[in-house]
């Protein structure tokens, strides 16, 4: 079986910073309760560019790290719960935008899990043979599904987007383990409808059922119980998978959903807290994306050497869970 690296990454943010302070200028809330419930200070959102300008910016610096051509590409895959639209998928909107003529594209989706579950998804069509080089996006326009009334939810969000170029690797490094799951029974902790079932032959409405609307809601702590247990499972799972133990590990890159989750996770898993990347307080959850993000900034800052040891853990809507287990090379 071949083995499957990450050959480059690239993340993209929308330049418009909002504070905790400028959502309390319009919502009966404050920078105190964000910060302190959460760790978010601050979120990207966007003043016009949509999921699909996010994506392409993201790739384009993903591929230039990885010194790969777009007309290299296989295949695109982007994870993305905020398509631009239901058809074309964002993933084709990349292709055309950065000029990978030859590579297949399609979305996928698995909310805040998606990177993970579209790098594995990506390995298992290297390590099969049936392709060499894709390009894996997670990318959101979150800020277009949240209720800004909702104090709730709102505060939570931001834009974004994160990309990774996977090539076959010749040594036995890269992704050394993954695990996805999934529960269809906690499908109501968080949910983002689409549109409502309208058409000429449908029985009668009941008129008291209440519109269904694109708006993002959450049982926000069964969300975190869910989070917690998941990033255990996944840890316990892809060490023993690996052969490895918490001390291999060098950084633990969770979904940046909120801090008091990561902290929990640390003393819950066994694995020190200084090992958890974070950056949530700049960006607040950017689902698909913020994996993809934090793993682009340990890259840039030139916090990774080789032989690094990575868990990445995707956890989010679904519900699901995604896990990889990585050894940095490059
Ligand atoms: N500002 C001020 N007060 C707020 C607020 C805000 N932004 N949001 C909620 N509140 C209030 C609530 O109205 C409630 O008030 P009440 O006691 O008068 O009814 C109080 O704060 C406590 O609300 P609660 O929902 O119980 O807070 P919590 O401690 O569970 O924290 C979350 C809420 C969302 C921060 C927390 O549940 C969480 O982080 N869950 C995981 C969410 C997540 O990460 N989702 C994405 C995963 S992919």
């Amino acid at each position: 079986m071949r083995h499957v690296k990450i050959a480059g990454t690239g993340s993209y943010v929308p330049e418009h910073i909002v504070t905790n302070d400028d959502l309390a200028g319009f919502l009966d809330t404050s920078d105190e309760w964000i910060a302190s419930r959460t760790g978010i200070r601050e979120r990207r959102i966007s003043t016009g560019e949509n999921t699909s300008d996010l994506a392409a910016a993201a790739a384009q610096r993903a591929l230039e790290d990885a010194g790969v051509k777009a007309e290299e590409l296989d295949l695109i895959l982007c994870a993305t719960i905020s398509p631009d639209c239901f058809m074309p998928s964002v993933a084709c909107m990349v292709q055309e935008r950065i000029g990978a003529s030859k590579a297949a594209a399609f979305d996928l989706v698995a909310a805040c899990s998606g990177l993970v579950y579209g790098m594995a998804t990506a390995a298992a069509f290297i390590e099969s043979g049936m392709y060499r080089t894709i390009l894996v996006i997670g990318a959101e326009t979150l800020s277009k599904t949240v209720d800004w009334t909702d104090r709730a939810t709102c505060v939570l969000f931001g834009d974004g987007a994160g990309a990774v170029v996977l090539t076959p690797s010749e040594r036995r490094t890269g992704i050394l383990a993954s695990y996805l799951v999934s529960d269809g029974g906690k499908q109501d902790y968080l949910t983002l409808p689409a549109l409502p079932l309208n058409n000429s032959f449908m029985v009668k409405k009941d008129e008291h059922q209440p519109e269904q609307s694109s708006i993002l809601s959450m049982k926000g702590q069964d969300v975190f119980k869910f989070a917690v247990r998941s990033v255990v499972d996944q840890t316990k799972t892809l060490l023993t998978k690996a052969a490895l133990t918490e001390e291999d590990i060098r950084y633990v890159v969770l979904h940046q959903a909120n801090s008091r989750i990561i902290e929990q996770s640390a003393k819950s898993s066994g694995i020190s807290q200084e090992k958890f990347f974070l950056n949530l307080d700049r960006y607040g959850n950017t689902s698909a994306a913020s994996i993809g993000i934090a793993l682009d900034e340990l890259s840039r800052k030139g916090m990774l050497s080789d032989g690094d040891k990575l868990l990445l853990i995707g956890f989010g809507g679904g519900m699901t869970s995604g896990g990889i287990l990585l050894e940095w090379s490059r």
